[in-house]
């Protein structure tokens, strides 16, 4: 029996992996090219620039909604992580997406988590990783398996998860992986707060105070022509002015390797920043130009 819903606007939402595969293999054979955007919902327009990214790369625009259960630890927001997956496919329709592939759990995972992992090495153990331990190898496992399962063509993301994009990235590589990786600017608010899904966590003081995250990268960017320690110390003193919101790191790394720079760099680097405000963590990044 087809598990395949079709909406009223065209797109056509799956739950199982055999009906996608069927269904992008017949899309393959007229021609088609294929763009993937991998999500786990809750969508926000930085999603949907994503989308908008991928309408004009390939034919035919797949996006999966699936919260992967492998990359969140223990005592993590897993099960308070927003599934909304109604108003999730009415935001996709105006895009003209294809396919919404939409898995439960026990279709991605029918013998329990995995055993076999895809493991993100070194970069994958700092910053986000160092804060959620197996979070990478966890995102990197889905990510391999979303994208055996749709095989696109290009695959985007999202830039404001930084280390995501670079683990990515470097696992298209080392695993010689037959597609492109294209990458999406983050999207803010007019007042400079990236776009979240776990942004509808915050009350209202908790969003005003969500600000520092951005007001320290930009701090650090003013200050990064004066030098690595400058930018660092710049970028701290900005989170003293913000009661209620805990720094977990703040650390400037070369894009290349995503190790931190030398105290005498200079040239492009990214700034990264996580913090936690009430008990919701948040990250963000930005390109400074170290003098
Ligand atoms: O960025 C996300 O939403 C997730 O990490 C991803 C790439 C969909 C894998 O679960």
């Amino acid at each position: 029996m087809s598990t395949i819903e079709a909406r009223a606007d065209g797109t056509r939402v799956v739950s199982t992996i055999a009906e996608l595969r069927g269904l992008v293999a017949a899309e393959r054979r007229g021609g088609a090219s294929v763009a993937f955007v991998p999500t786990m919902g809750a969508l926000h327009d930085g999603h949907l620039a994503l989308v908008a990214r991928a309408r004009e790369l390939a034919d035919l625009v797949i996006v999966s909604i699936f919260v992967n259960p492998l990359q969140f630890g223990p005592g993590e927001d897993l099960d308070r992580y927003p599934r909304t997956l109604d108003a999730d496919v009415a935001a996709l329709a105006p895009l003209g997406v294809e396919f919404v592939f939409a898995p439960s759990t026990g279709e991605m995972y029918p013998d329990g988590p995995s055993s076999t992992r895809v493991v993100a090495g070194e970069v994958g153990g700092l910053y986000e990783g160092a804060s959620r331990p197996g979070h990478f190898d966890g995102m990197l496992t889905v990510v391999a398996k979303l994208l055996h399962i749709v095989a696109p063509d290009v695959v985007v993301f999202g830039q404001k998860d930084a280390q995501q994009v670079f683990l990515v990235r470097r696992m298209v590589h080392d695993l010689d992986l037959p597609l492109e990786v294209e990458v999406v600017p983050t999207v803010r608010e007019p007042d400079g707060l990236a776009l979240s899904s776990r942004n509808r966590f915050l009350g209202a003081a908790e969003r005003s105070t969500a600000l520092v995250l951005s007001e320290a990268l930009a701090a650090a960017a003013d200050a990064a022509s004066d030098g690595v320690d400058e930018a660092l110390a710049e970028a701290v003193a900005a989170f003293g002015d913000h009661d209620g919101a805990e720094l977990d790191y703040f650390v400037i790394v070369d894009p290349g390797t995503f190790l931190p720079v030398a105290a005498d760099a200079s040239g492009p680097a990214l700034a990264l920043v996580a913090a936690r405000v009430g008990a919701t963590r948040l990250i963000d990044n930005r390109p400074i130009e170290l003098g």
